[in-house]
């Protein structure tokens, strides 16, 4: 069975309804989503991700009303984020009402709520009378699907319909922020800057990496490609790749070699990161080297996807 690919929303607002699952455009990442009310269809993402049972799923809707439905309450802080970057790259982890599945939450008593801004997304959204759970439409622990084909390189024949929407516009997941004793702190960096939290909401605590893997984007080795990668430079070794921000490494052929921004945009950059990783995966090297990128805005997520995609090849 090959999955087919296409822009029919109303196809996938059917196979959504009747349990299936559909590969979904958003701003940040493809996902992979389900009803997020319908605990089988949920637990198929798992199987098809290979995704362990302990990392909760984030739910999607399509208006900041609907959020209510789904979460017992709101702190003045999150009322303000929603209000500043939805829809878009921003997922609210909250105190979950009972309608939400154990399942979709890893047995959490909260629940990460993200209103996507992709246009497709957004009015397949508006035509279910559900939320929809969707992980990214990546198998667990690797790079994360900026279009189409990505998808379909690693779910083909799994899934039941891709929804094509392009290349993703922000190109890096969305940033995760969570109470803590009445404060807003980010679990993940992403789509959103600290910086334009921080703007809005006042100085934030950010903890990407707590004692327990709360939020699976903040293991320690995540969003990594197979072959071995690295940050630093390569030598004059052939079989090497890299990965530069602005400019081309001299010891290695251009082939071998991306470029995230060669006019130093950190906007660019994130929408180039994981469709570069894949690529220079997919070369026959032994080794990709990448370089950090300036440690500001969404360099910061950037970076953070560098050092989580380097920290499974460690020697
Ligand atoms: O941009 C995105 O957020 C994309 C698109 C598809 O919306 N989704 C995405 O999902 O990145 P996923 O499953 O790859 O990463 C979601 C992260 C996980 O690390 C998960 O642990 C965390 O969100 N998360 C979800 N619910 C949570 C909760 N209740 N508490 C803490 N972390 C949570
Ligand atoms: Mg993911």
């Amino acid at each position: 069975m090959t999955t087919g690919t296409g822009t029919d929303i109303s196809l996938a607002v059917k196979l959504l309804r009747n349990g299936g699952l559909v590969s979904i455009p958003t701003e940040t990442v493809y996902g992979l989503a389900a009803n997020a009310l319908n605990e089988e269809a949920v637990t198929k993402i798992f199987e098809v991700k290979d995704r362990p049972f302990f990392d909760p799923l984030i739910v999607h809707i399509a208006l900041f009303e609907q959020v209510f439905k789904y979460v017992e309450s709101m702190p003045s802080w999150a009322e303000k984020l929603f209000q500043s970057f939805s829809p878009g790259p921003l997922t609210i982890v909250l105190k979950k009402k009972k309608i939400i599945p154990d399942i979709v939450t890893a047995g959490l008593e909260t629940v990460g709520i993200r209103i996507p801004s992709h246009p497709m997304t957004l009015e397949l959204l508006h035509e279910l009378d559900f939320p929809l759970a969707a992980p990214s439409a990546n198998p667990f622990g690797y790079v994360s699907p900026t279009n189409a084909s990505h998808v379909r390189e690693q779910l083909d024949g799994k899934i039941e319909y891709i929804l094509d929407g392009g290349d993703c516009a922000v190109g890096i997941e969305s940033t995760i922020v969570a109470d803590d004793r009445g404060a807003p702190t980010i679990l993940r960096l992403g789509g959103v800057s600290m910086e334009e939290i921080q703007h809005v909401v006042g100085k934030v605590n950010i903890n990407t990496s707590g004692p327990t893997p709360q939020s699976p984007g903040m293991l320690v080795s995540h969003y990594a490609p197979r072959k071995k990668f690295v940050i630093g430079f390569p030598d004059n070794s052939i079989r090497a790749a890299f990965l530069g921000f602005k400019n081309y490494s001299e010891f290695i052929p251009k082939n071998n070699q991306q470029i995230l921004s060669s006019t130093g945009d950190l906007r660019e950059a994130a929408r180039n990161v994981f469709r570069a990783m894949r690529d220079l995966d997919g070369l026959d090297v032994d080794i990709i080297f990448a370089e950090f990128v300036p440690d500001t805005g969404l360099g910061r997520a950037i970076n953070d996807r560098l050092k989580r995609a380097a920290a499974g090849h460690e020697s």
